[in-house]
């Protein structure tokens, strides 16, 4: 069987690396792919957000599963596309994606049915005014969002009236997100401890895949601004199984039964961005593909056939599938350029890769190949240096031990990932 991965990410590395481990041995392209898919894919130079041209890829081809990483090309369609074309898909429909897609629209199926989040209200261009007012008078810090994808860029935390008022004039007159902007929520400020919970589903059945924990922020200590994400683990110790039941009760239930009783059932993984305070969840976020860098933290916690899984999904026959997890944990480690999530400077020369493995995987994310056949650097963050073991401890040594080995100018990591978990649970 062939199977079509979407995406070019340390993310889609991960996928490429899963389904290589398939005992069905599939073929596996990836679209567009990077240094490292191309070890055991074949690169196709399209682009992730090209439904036209993915499309035509995967008929051409003869693909039997497309795989999709990133949220712009499902939040566009590209289920619902290739679903059309007669090609089975890992990855929600347009309309299910929404949840991810339209934050206005997740809060709407979160109240309806009950699901623990942040209260908010939504404002339109419309009602400047209203949405003025409402600021003003909102206990600080205040939480402004722009409705649609802003490339994890969409959200500020004001801390002040000023930084209040001036992101707010920033999403709706100032077009700082474009359409993504024009229309705003403005939310209560939740506290606690940051985790994410994927929930695998064919719109009916799930299963729970270890809860991970990303490191947003640059900077050591969670300081400096937001990145894509700079190193993860699994299992996350702050989701004790007491929190996982409330979330399976209070969200993970309502919002599949919700989804599918509404008509548009949710196929693929659904990302459950979770603030727990004091073993309390409550939703901060959905997104409708896997994290990254989760996916490094996940996918190798994965003990069965990734491959079966994904493919029972996209047929809807996940209650047939057996799933089963690794015992031990996973941490991963990202090395990423100067200067990220700022401008950065790419075609570094990246070496230790090979003494890396002795240690830990390595994931490529900003990675190419240049014409002297030499893997370097290609985008801000650049590699996921993924350590497993019996404990987090175990597995964060791996990846510290293989991180340390690699070299690049400029390269940027942070030495206290998974330090929260080690905490709660030494
Ligand atoms: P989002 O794109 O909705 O995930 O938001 C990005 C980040 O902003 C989250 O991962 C949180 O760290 C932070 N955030 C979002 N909403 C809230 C909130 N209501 N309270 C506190 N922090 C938030
Ligand atoms: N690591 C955060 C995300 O994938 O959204």
């Amino acid at each position: 069987m062939t199977v079509l991965v979407v995406g070019g990410g340390g993310r889609e590395h991960a996928l490429v690396d899963a389904l290589a481990r398939s005992p069905r041995r599939p073929e596996i392209l990836c679209a567009p792919g990077n240094a490292g898919t191309a070890e055991s894919a074949e690169n196709v130079a399209v682009a992730a957000d090209d439904l036209d041209g993915l499309v035509a890829l995967a008929v051409a081809r003869g693909v039997g599963l497309v795989v999709v990483g990133p949220e712009t090309a499902l939040v566009a369609g590209l289920a619902d596309r290739l679903a059309e074309a007669g090609v089975a898909v890992f990855g929600p429909s347009r309309a299910a994606a929404q949840l991810e897609g339209s934050k206005a629209f997740a809060k709407d199926v979160m109240r309806r049915h009950g699901v623990p989040t942040a209260d908010s209200r939504t404002f339109g261009l419309g009602a400047l005014d209203e949405a003025r007012a409402y600021v003003e008078a909102h206990p600080l810090p205040v939480v402004l969002k722009a409705d649609g994808l802003a490339a994890g860029k969409g959200v500020v935390v004001a801390e002040t009236r000023e930084a209040a008022r001036e992101a707010l004039a920033g999403m709706l007159e100032g077009g700082a997100f474009g359409s993504a902007g024009s229309t705003v929520l403005v939310e209560s400020f939740l506290r606690g401890e940051e985790a994410s919970v994927f929930v695998v589903t064919d719109g009916t059945d799930y299963v729970l895949l270890p809860a991970a924990q990303d490191h947003k922020r640059i900077g050591e200590g969670d300081t400096g601004p937001n990145t894509g994400g700079m190193g993860a683990y699994a299992p996350a110790p702050v989701v004790t199984d007491a929190v996982r039941q409330r979330v399976e009760a209070r969200v993970v239930r309502p919002v599949l039964d919700g989804m599918r009783a509404e008509g548009h059932p949710y196929r693929g993984v659904l990302y459950v961005g979770l603030m727990i305070d004091d073993g309390a969840p409550s939703v901060v976020e959905f997104n409708c593909r896997f994290g990254d860098p989760e996916a490094q933290v996940l996918l190798p916690l994965l003990e069965s056939d990734p491959l079966d899984l994904f493919e029972a999904v996209a047929h809807g026959r996940l209650a047939e599938a057996a799933v089963e997890t690794a015992p031990g944990a996973a941490a991963c480690v990202v090395l990423a350029s100067a200067g990220y999530p700022g401008p950065v400077e790419t075609g570094r020369l990246i070496r230790g890769l090979g003494r890396a493995r002795a240690h830990a995987t390595v994931a490529h994310a900003g990675t190419a190949r240049s014409d002297e056949g030499n893997v370097v650097t290609a985008g801000g963050r650049v590699l996921g240096v993924v350590g497993t073991g019996e404990t987090l401890q175990a597995a964060l040594d791996a990846a510290y031990a293989g991180a340390d080995e690699i070299t690049f100018e400029g390269k940027t990591l942070r030495r206290d990932i998974g330090e929260k978990g080690v905490r709660r649970d030494p």
